[in-house]
């Protein structure tokens, strides 16, 4: 199954992809995560996109659409693939159109008061990338991440500033997406309210698995 998980910062892509690829069995494909991965490297990509990231900006397009055009033509791929985040834009729709034909678009559906919420109680691991909310998780050992020993961190981009400059990117460049995966019929929305157990359940009842 060829998916796109599309929705506001702090909706829950991540979380709920992190999951849904094991019901797939297909790749997480999170364009945000290759470009972390990339700062943390200080890669030549890492270098470029540094400032753009933490003041919450978007990436430009030709830079992205590569990266997940290769992402794409590898061998893990070719059954199906979770893209989380990306397309963000009508012109990285247009360009993925171009390279793969996707199934279904899942719209995350959340509030901006929800966001804040969420992206100001989120810590990520510096090492694997895995987050929680310390609404609902505790570390065993505080500011190191159960799972692999790494540090946890608050990303740069969650910060006041740049949230609020995330939110006012979406709304200009990527909720015009919504509009335009209905029109081609892919569209399906979520409720990225309710607990996160139950946004896994809305999306096991919705693809049968
Ligand atoms: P990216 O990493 O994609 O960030 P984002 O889209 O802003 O989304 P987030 O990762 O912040 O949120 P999420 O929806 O994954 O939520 P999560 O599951 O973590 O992109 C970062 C940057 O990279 C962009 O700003 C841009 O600069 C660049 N970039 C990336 N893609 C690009 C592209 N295509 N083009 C150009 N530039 C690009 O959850 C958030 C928090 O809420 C966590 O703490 C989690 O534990 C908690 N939570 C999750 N689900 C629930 C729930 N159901 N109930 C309660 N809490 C929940
Ligand atoms: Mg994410």
């Amino acid at each position: 199954m060829k998916l796109v998980f599309l929705g506001p910062p702090g909706a829950g892509k991540g979380t709920l992809a992190v999951k849904a690829v094991v019901l797939l069995t297909v790749p997480h494909i999170s364009t945000g995560n290759i470009f972390r991965a990339a700062i943390a490297a200080k890669s030549e990509l890492g270098l470029k996109v540094k400032a753009i990231i933490d003041a919450g900006k978007l990436v430009d397009d030709e830079t992205t659409v590569a990266l997940v055009k290769d992402a794409l033509g590898r061998e893990d791929a070719r059954n199906g693939y979770i893209l989380d985040g990306f397309p963000r834009t009508i012109f990285q729709a247009e360009a993925l159109a171009g390279f793969s034909a996707v199934d279904n678009v899942i719209n995350f559906d959340l509030p901006d008061a929800s966001v804040l919420e969420r992206l100001g109680g989120r810590r990520t691991c510096r090492t694997c990338g895995a987050n929680f909310h310390i609404l609902f998780g505790k570390p065993k050992q505080d500011g190191v991440w159960d799972s692999c020993g790494g540090e946890l961190y608050i990303r740069d981009d969650d910060r006041k500033e740049a949230i609020a400059e995330r939110l006012e990117v979406y709304r200009e460049q990527t909720a015009p997406l919504i509009d335009y995966y209905r029109k081609k019929r892919l569209l399906v929305d979520v409720d990225a309210g309710p607990a996160p157990e139950q946004v896994l359940e809305s999306f096991r009842k919705n693809f049968g698995v």
